[in-house]
């Protein structure tokens, strides 16, 4: 995700010798499209303003999931979250997405139909600590759920696993509270090694079909191994945690409170 950190401006300064040529034609006929000069010359500053919305939205997650990290950590004697990954969708993608969905151009349809501008992504230890601090991040009294896909429990075709939330969050300015949508990622850290390969896999062009299945069974197949190691690695924990439980450690200081 972290690809597309700080692309959120709209023509950050040197832009130009940054695009590859792979993006030149997409440019061309999208970014340098006069209906879409004219929307950025009209809407500048709005642009800005709704991406440093987007911007609060991820602060504000990414400080529960911290929250929920160190406050899970005193119970389970170690912490659920490895890492926590943000970005801010870049404006390439978002034409991209926009023109593929037939999606107008304007702000509120932005708003309303991408559902991705805002994505945290959320690194776990074990299958089971994505279920709880879901729950535990979905029972606050501010988040509301718009959407769940569960690709854990039905993996996609290619073999992808996580969960995904869509959610509303408020963000609180000057003047006003709004409620901004924000796209979170649930994976174990299997399930993040393999989907970080397989979509920097995704540039292979011009392999004969019969190549290019041969290796989209194989990554289905490296995908299938990598939820067998998320299970043996949860059971080894589940089993290490009820020895804990049933065996508690004497405190090396009889009777002292804490
Ligand atoms: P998008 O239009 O791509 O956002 O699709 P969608 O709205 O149907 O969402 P989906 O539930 O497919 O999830 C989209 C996001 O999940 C992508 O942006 C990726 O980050 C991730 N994702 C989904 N499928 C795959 C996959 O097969 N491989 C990898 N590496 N990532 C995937
Ligand atoms: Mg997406």
């Amino acid at each position: 995700m972290n690809q597309e950190n700080n692309e959120n401006m709209l023509f950050p300064v040197g832009m130009e010798n940054t695009l590859s040529t792979a993006n030149e034609d997409f440019v061309r006929e999208n970014l340098m499209s006069d209906s879409f000069l004219d929307f950025v010359e009209e809407n500048t500053k709005p642009i800005d303003q709704l991406f440093a919305y987007y911007q609060c939205a991820i602060m504000e997650v990414e400080t529960k999931f911290k929250v929920l990290d160190e406050s899970l950590s005193v119970e389970l004697e170690r912490n659920p979250i490895e890492s926590i990954k943000t970005r801010v969708k870049s404006v390439d993608s978002l034409l991209r997405k926009m023109k593929k969905k037939n999606i107008p151009l304007n702000l509120q349809s932005i708003e309303e139909r991408i559902n991705d501008i805002a994505g945290v992504r959320v690194i776990c230890s074990f299958p089971d600590d994505i279920y709880d601090l879901a729950s535990a991040f979905l029972a606050q009294d501010d988040i509301t759920l718009i959407a769940k896909k569960d690709y854990i429990k039905d993996p996609k075709p290619s073999g992808y696993r996580s969960l995904h939330l869509i959610v509303e969050v408020p963000i609180f300015l000057k003047d006003e509270k709004r409620n901004m949508k924000v796209e979170v990622q649930f994976r174990t850290i299997a399930m993040d090694f393999w989907a970080s390969l397989e979509h920097k896999l995704h540039y292979k062009h011009d392999l004969p079909p019969e190549r290019a299945k041969a290796l989209a069974d194989e990554l289905r197949d490296c995908a299938e191994r990598i939820e067998n190691l998320d299970q043996r690695m949860q059971a080894v924990r589940n089993e290490i945690a009820t020895y804990n439980e049933e065996n508690p450690k004497e405190s090396e200081f009889p009777g002292f409170p804490f």
